[in-house]
């Protein structure tokens, strides 16, 4: 009888690579690589044949950079997605983009489980398996690294007796994700959180201190809430972002620096290169501004805090997100205009703004000739809105005053 099968998220890095021996021989199981492009630097065909060498029985490969864009990032972005506050979520985003394409193959190929890369210790772990299981509940869910106890010297061992071609690269005191909405860099002297990172972590933006001497500006059209043109010129998503994220690098834009809660209770340093999609979200809050009115951007905001929290728990394919969705997605009617974001050593910010559905009206507006607002009208409003705290004053002060029912006149 023919072994059983497992899919495999495979990077073509060591750990997936010792990954594919390694489940033959504890558990018997004929490996499916999958390696998935969502914007990460990778020679596709290369990893390819690496997965081959190393031992996999099939691997497969997909460009999903247009689908990450459009039917992760962009719903992300409408939502203006920012994991406590500042982190814009690149690798919690393609995780179940990767988990989905698992899937996919795991039931063409007839396999019952499905494997990735990943530790005990971080979110990617939570992440593929609740988007696997979520998607697929009769599938096992393996992660080797999660299991053996080698440390990468060991692994380099493991790799050399079962045949996986080992790469000698130098090895970098630093661990990295790309992907279109981001980098990220941990581990090494990044473990220190009272230290500065030291310039060498970062690979896709220059030094704000380093960027041009003049600005560039850039201006980005939305439809419903999601970016269609980028200085008038239409667009796919995920060119855009491709684009921007070295637009803004060059100029500095995109460092964070984030002291983070991880899923599993663990605070640890992490640095993030995401220039495109800070000057995305900043460019979709300033549209937002200035066509939706004050009550619904403040509880648009709580909403988008749990939708990146979400995102971050690794249950983009639970309930809840669908019905987060359609309320972000109900907010996004009139969000269409144009922003002009400038980009200047390190910061990109929002210099102009027009939209044919502005709430903004120059006549209510101005201080200048034209002024429509009556604003004989705000005394009695101010009257009216005033009277709780002046009730409130007038027995805290004095306890004997009795509650003023009509302001004191000049
Ligand atoms: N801390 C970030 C997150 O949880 C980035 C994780 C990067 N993953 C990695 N395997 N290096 O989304």
């Amino acid at each position: 009888m023919a072994n059983s099968k497992v899919v495999l998220a495979y990077s073509g890095g060591l750990d997936t690579s010792v990954a594919i021996p390694w489940l033959r021989e504890s558990k018997g199981l004929d490996v499916v690589a999958v390696t998935v492009d969502v914007g990460q630097p990778v020679d596709l065909e290369r990893v390819r044949k690496k997965a081959i060498a190393s031992g996999a029985v099939a691997a497969y490969v997909a460009d999903a950079r247009r689908e990450f864009a459009e039917e992760f990032i962009a719903p992300a972005l409408r939502a203006n997605a920012l994991y406590e506050g500042i982190y814009p979520l690149g690798t919690a985003l393609a995780r179940p983009l990767i988990g989905r394409h698992l899937v996919e193959v795991a039931r063409r190929e007839d396999a019952a489980y499905v494997a990735h890369g990943c530790t005990g210790k971080g979110n990617d772990q939570v992440r593929f398996d609740l988007s696997t299981t979520g998607l697929a509940p009769e599938l096992g869910v393996i992660a080797p690294a999660r299991e053996w106890k080698m440390t990468r010297e060991d692994e380099i061992v493991y790799a050399r007796e079962h045949g996986v071609p080992v790469e000698a690269t130098s090895a970098s005191p630093y661990s990295t994700d790309e992907n279109l909405w981001g980098r990220s860099v941990e581990c090494g002297i990044l473990e220190d959180p009272a230290i500065e990172p030291p310039e060498e972590v970062y690979a896709w933006t220059r030094s704000p201190s380093a960027a041009p001497d003049q600005p560039a500006y850039v201006t980005v059209s939305f439809e419903r809430g999601t970016p269609v043109a980028l200085d008038g010129e239409r667009r796919p998503l995920h060119e855009m972002i491709a684009h921007l994220n070295r637009l803004a690098g060059d100029h500095g834009v995109g460092r964070i620096d984030h002291l983070e809660s991880r899923v599993v209770g663990i605070k640890s340093r992490e640095v993030y290169e995401c220039p495109a999609a800070l000057v995305l979200i900043g460019a979709h809050q300033a549209l937002e501004a200035l066509v939706l009115p004050r009550d619904l951007l403040e509880f648009k905001r709580t909403v988008e805090q749990r939708y990146a929290q979400l995102v971050y728990d690794g249950l983009w394919f639970a309930p809840l997100r669908g019905a987060l969705d359609a309320f972000v997605d109900s907010t996004q009617a009139r969000v269409t205009g144009e922003v002009a974001m400038k980009l200047f050593k390190g910061r990109a910010h929002p210099v102009g703004r027009r939209s044919e559905n502005a709430l903004y009206q120059p006549a209510l507006a101005t201080y200048s000739t034209g002024d429509r607002f009556r604003s004989e009208m705000a005394e009695g409003f101010i009257y009216v809105w005033g009277l709780p705290v002046r009730t409130w004053s007038a027995i805290g002060a004095a306890p004997t005053a009795s509650v003023a029912t009509n302001p004191p006149r000049a």
